[in-house]
């Protein structure tokens, strides 16, 4: 028998209890061990629910329990989950984790721990909720020299662009109506900023590099600069716009990065709408590969997690290799990252633009006022430099190649 301690008991918490009530015969067949919730812990209380009798309000109670070998960790944020999840790890308690904050922040520092105790810190569910991508990541493509990796790794944000593209709605009005249907948070920023995706891209890069890739060093832009005007310029061009989180390992250098991109019909990621996640990986010898799915929600997520455990049960006293060194990697600059760009100037700003560009092709929707134009590939500091002696722009979107 495993027992095991639900740490927060909100929407992926409970998610995890009824993954593992729901599928129970299946899932105790794969672990080849019966699984079972012992303690919850939360600060509330929750009378009338089946499992109210399970919680706890005292950590300590699921420290110095010797029979709770796995820990699920749904709490989200650093606070207390760090010091939770490290006490655990040095008692040799396994935990898996939805929690992406905490592991982009992190990671490397819980799974030497996990090592040195002969337990795990797993992560499945930290990016791209229900979609398996760590594991394919750290096991499946191990063949493999990864050097790109392209993700939708936000749902909320994946709705709302999805939502202006296909009605031609404005971003306040779409957001407002993401929050009433319970998609966005009531305090967005997180998603809408780029900074849940730039967490998971941190995790995902460093699974990439072996070493780590601290969120601190990736360049991150949002979407609330996004308008209706934009993506009536995008259909023109038979695009769309869609909030990538990449990473690429070159030549020149290790790049990542987070921004709204236009990107053609022909891309597989152009296809991934509303609340789905996809992550797009190119490896050396496989060439493309494609991970799709939910990112998010209660049971695709809670899915993850218990996969996780499933893991550790597979795994009792062994650690499953995971290459994530404490090294940080050395982020190259974005000012060399070469790219076409669309523009949006003022119409008096025309002359400028075609003085400081050259070589540049209009895109006319028929909006007065302004002049709208894609760039050659050119440098982000070559565009910054042109940009500036145009006068500005209304607004430029990055173009993925
Ligand atoms: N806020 C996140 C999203 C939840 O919208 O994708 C899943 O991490």
């Amino acid at each position: 028998m495993i027992q095991i301690a639900v740490l927060g008991y909100g929407t992926v918490g409970s998610g995890v209890v009824e993954v593992i009530e729901t599928n129970k015969t299946d899932i105790n067949k794969k672990a080849a061990e019966d699984l079972s919730v012992k303690y919850i812990l939360d600060l509330r209380d929750f009378p009338g629910d089946p499992y109210a009798h399970k919680v706890v309000h005292d950590y300590n109670v699921i420290l110095n329990d010797p029979e709770v070998t796995v820990i699920c960790e749904t709490m989200g944020g650093t606070k207390p989950a760090y010091d939770f999840t490290k006490q655990a790890l040095l008692q040799g308690k396994s935990v898996c984790t939805s929690n992406k904050e905490l592991v982009a922040a992190h990671g490397p520092e819980l799974i030497r721990i996990a090592k040195e105790n002969h337990c795990n810190y797993l992560f499945e569910a930290s990016v791209g909720g229900g979609i398996p991508i760590i594991r394919p990541l750290n096991y499946s493509l191990t063949a493999e020299k990864i050097d790109g990796i392209t993700g939708i790794l936000n749902g909320t944000t994946n709705y709302i662009l999805t939502k202006m593209d296909k009605e031609g709605a404005g971003f306040e009005e779409v957001l407002k109506e993401a929050q009433e249907k319970g998609y966005a948070e009531r305090n967005p920023e997180a998603d809408v900023e780029g900074y849940d995706a730039c967490r998971k891209i941190a995790i995902l890069s460093s699974l990439m590099s072996g070493k780590n890739v601290r969120y601190e060093d990736i360049y991150t832009e949002g979407i609330t600069k996004i308008t209706a005007a934009d993506f009536k310029y995008a259909k023109q061009m038979d695009k769309s716009i869609k909030l990538l989180a990449m990473s690429r390992d070159t030549e020149k250098g290790f790049f990542a990065m987070v921004a709204p991109f236009m990107i053609s019909r022909e891309h597989p990621l152009y296809s991934v709408n509303g609340v789905f996640n996809a992550v797009y990986v190119h490896g050396n010898m496989l060439g493309d590969s494609m991970y799709y799915g939910r990112g998010a929600g209660k049971l695709p997520t809670a899915s993850a997690v218990v996969s996780d455990v499933v893991d550790c049960a597979r795994h009792q006293g062994k650690t499953i290799m995971c290459f994530w060194d404490e090294e940080n990697v050395d982020v190259t600059d974005l000012s060399s990252a070469e790219r076409k760009f669309f523009v949006r100037v003022r119409d008096d700003q025309r002359e400028a633009a075609m003085a400081a560009f050259g070589s540049l092709v209009e895109v006319n929707v028929g909006i007065v006022k302004e002049f709208a134009f894609m760039t050659q590939v050119m440098s982000e500091k070559e565009f910054n430099e042109k940009i500036e002696k145009a006068g500005g722009c209304l607004n430029r979107i990055r173009i993925m190649a």
